[in-house]
């Protein structure tokens, strides 16, 4: 595995009100690793998701991607080829055919009139196609996505990121609509994919089952801190129930 930092945060801090979302948080990750994000519910994890894709502004610290401030990216190409992010609600459009969902992983790279000719015409089939593929959706091209099932679905959200190719993949509760074989299934096909891009992914998780299955480190917040950050073979079923224990039971 390379040794490059991709994601480095220091002492990052962020506020709603006078709630805290994140507190003073610190860790690096390197290319390539696969980062499984648990912890309960309002820990902090869509947060620290969302103030990587720099769609939260954080109050205090530093945040580097890729050894550059993330505030030196102007939103747009550049950075849609370092951050992609997948989310729960896919944000697919549900009337256009498969295709141009896949496609839309282009838009950034695009120029306008590119964009609205693939519309008619869909430009660089062939690229869509080779991610349709990958996610064993070769028969669906021309399908309108809305009458894919949701499993379908989400696998036209990871081929768009194919498309994309973006050297970060951030996934925040990629599996939470899905039933439990489709759930497994997608994750194995993104972890495949992301492994054989060399890829780097942080994917916030509710079942801690799958980030043990497919991801090589687990980091777990609680109360908008890190309660630890651990290889996945070092993480023991106490902490577990510690991280998501109410009160004094269990
Ligand atoms: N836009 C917002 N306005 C106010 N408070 C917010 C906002 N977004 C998050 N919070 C608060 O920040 C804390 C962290 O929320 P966050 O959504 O990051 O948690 P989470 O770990 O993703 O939870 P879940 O597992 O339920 O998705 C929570 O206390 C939440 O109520
Ligand atoms: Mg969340």
């Amino acid at each position: 595995m390379s040794s490059k930092i991709m994601i480095e945060a220091k002492n990052i801090t962020k506020h709603f009100e006078r709630k805290i979302a994140l507190s003073s948080l610190s860790f690096s990750i390197n290319q390539g690793e696969l980062v499984a994000l648990i912890g309960p519910s309002g820990a902090g994890k869509t947060t620290l998701l969302n103030t990587i894709a720099g769609l939260v502004e954080i109050e205090k610290g530093e945040l580097f991607i890729d050894g550059s401030p993330l505030s030196s990216f102007k939103k747009g190409k550049k950075f849609a080829k370092k951050i992609g992010v997948i989310r729960q609600q896919f944000d697919l459009i549900g009337p256009l055919a498969v295709i141009h969902n896949v496609l839309a992983g282009k838009l950034s790279e695009w120029t306008v009139m590119k964009s609205l000719w693939s519309l008619l015409v869909p430009q660089e089939k062939a690229t869509a196609v080779a991610a349709l593929k990958r996610v064993g959706l070769e028969d669906k091209v021309y399908e309108i996505t809305k009458n894919l099932s949701g499993g379908e679905q989400q696998r036209v959200a990871v081929a768009r990121l194919m498309v994309q190719n973006p050297e970060i993949i951030l996934a925040d509760e990629p599996v939470a609509s899905l039933d439990p074989a489709r759930a497994d299934d997608l994750l194995a096909t993104l972890t495949k994919i992301v492994a054989e891009e060399k890829q780097t992914l942080i994917a916030s998780l509710h079942t801690v089952e799958y980030a043990r299955k497919y991801f090589t480190r687990i980091i777990a917040l609680k109360n908008g801190e890190i309660f630890f950050d651990l290889p996945t073979d070092k993480v023991t079923d106490d902490l577990l129930v510690e991280l998501y224990q109410l009160k004094e039971q269990v």
